[in-house]
């Protein structure tokens, strides 16, 4: 069977990296393109010496250029900062080349409110309303038609992914919903910054970016679509001193009186509806009284929820667990791609974590 061409523009930051794990097993696609400004012209495997012995070993990096991307690739993967991504994802699109953007650049409907969160006018607003949002088990058929796939943002795919069948259900009030969340240091990328340096992260623990992280309008605009209403809550986010994974603790209040055996079932009917609909099943739900943790998704698709349901405060809490780099990312890059090439969604995935 002939293999699919693939391109990825970021090779030497995190996701990229991690897209190059994942592909370099893949049984359907190729990458044939490989980017980076900074180490354009190099080898792969002696930039990243992990990849030695794979079948990428022998590829040459080169330098971002979009004609040449279009040329060779039927799809090309952006692992780049946001505002880059999109003149790329436009020049690629414009030449009929599929796009998986992890970048945050097609993830907010309204240019509008992605100029106030990110700081910047968006230049290809005519995209947004092509952009399908990557979150396969709510979006599988518009991901499979679309052009342009924006991935999803780590923090937005756990705690979407914990309040989806809540919210549909409408089992939770839409006012007052609190996302507490944790994320390990690849989730700053590979770029050095004194915040994210060994001595300032181990051993310790803080809070940042507290009612203003970016993907708090991405949060909102998601779970709004989900409770067909507009919806405020309220993210913060924490610094883990581990590299990969990210938990989070997500807090609303009950419409009804419902038992933990109820949510519970509710939760499992929910997800394994959506898996049957999309041939993957990616999202497990915790026996009752066990909770998640993130070494259980290390480098995989799942996304594992514990559900407390507390008549005391007329809470349902729910933790969620995934790897920033795998779900919140590459991983959720590649299933989106498999979708959009009409792939299986987990070719080239890796069927369980890495344990201990
Ligand atoms: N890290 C995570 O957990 C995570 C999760 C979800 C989404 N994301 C998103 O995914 C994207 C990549 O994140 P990351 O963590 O992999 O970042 P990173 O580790 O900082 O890597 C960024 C990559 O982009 C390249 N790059 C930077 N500026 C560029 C430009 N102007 N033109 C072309 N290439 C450029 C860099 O290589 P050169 O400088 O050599 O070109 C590098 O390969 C970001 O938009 C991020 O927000 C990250």
């Amino acid at each position: 069977m002939k293999s699919i061409p693939v391109g990825l523009v970021g090779v030497v930051g995190y996701t990229g990296m991690e897209l190059c794990r994942l592909l370099a097993d893949h049984p359907e696609m190729t990458l044939v393109r490989a980017t980076s400004r900074s180490e354009a012209g190099k080898p792969l495997a002696d930039v990243l010496p992990h990849l030695a012995g794979t079948r990428l070993a022998e590829m040459t990096i080169t330098a971002p250029d979009m004609d040449d991307l279009a040329a060779h690739c039927e799809l090309v993967f952006l692992a780049v900062p946001h505002g880059t991504a999109m003149d790329m994802a436009a020049e690629l699109v414009r030449r009929k080349v599929r796009v998986v953007d992890l970048s945050a650049d097609f993830r907010l409907r309204d240019p509008a409110v992605y100029a106030d969160w990110y700081n910047l006018e968006h230049r290809h607003a005519d995209l947004l309303a092509q952009a399908a949002y990557g979150l396969p088990e709510l979006y599988g058929p518009e991901i499979a038609k679309a052009v342009l796939v924006a991935n999803p943002g780590c923090y937005p795919t756990s705690v979407l992914l914990a309040l989806a069948p809540a919210l549909e259900a409408e089992l939770v009030e839409t006012d007052g919903i609190i996302a507490d969340s944790k994320s390990g240091t690849t989730g700053a990328g590979r770029k050095p910054a004194t915040t994210t340096l060994f001595c300032e992260v181990h051993d310790s623990f803080r809070a940042y970016g507290l009612g203003r992280h970016r993907h708090t309008p991405e949060m909102e605009q998601e779970v709004g679509a989900l409770a067909r209403t507009p919806v405020r809550l309220s993210f913060n986010p924490h610094l883990l001193p581990i590299g990969r994974g990210v938990l989070s603790t997500v807090y609303t209040r009950l419409t009804k009186f419902v038992t933990a055996d109820e949510v519970l079932a509710m939760y499992r009917r929910f997800y394994a509806q959506r898996a049957a609909a999309l041939g993957a099943s990616w999202v497990r739900v915790h026996p009752p009284g066990t909770w998640p943790e993130t070494r259980f998704v290390r480098g995989t698709m799942f996304c594992d929820l514990g559900i407390l349901v507390d008549p005391r405060t007329n809470r349902l809490v729910v933790v969620s667990v995934i790897d920033n780099l795998c779900r919140g990312a590459s991983g959720q890059a590649l299933a989106n791609a498999n979708l959009m090439l009409g792939l299986e969604p987990a070719a080239g995935l890796p069927p369980a974590p890495l344990m201990p």
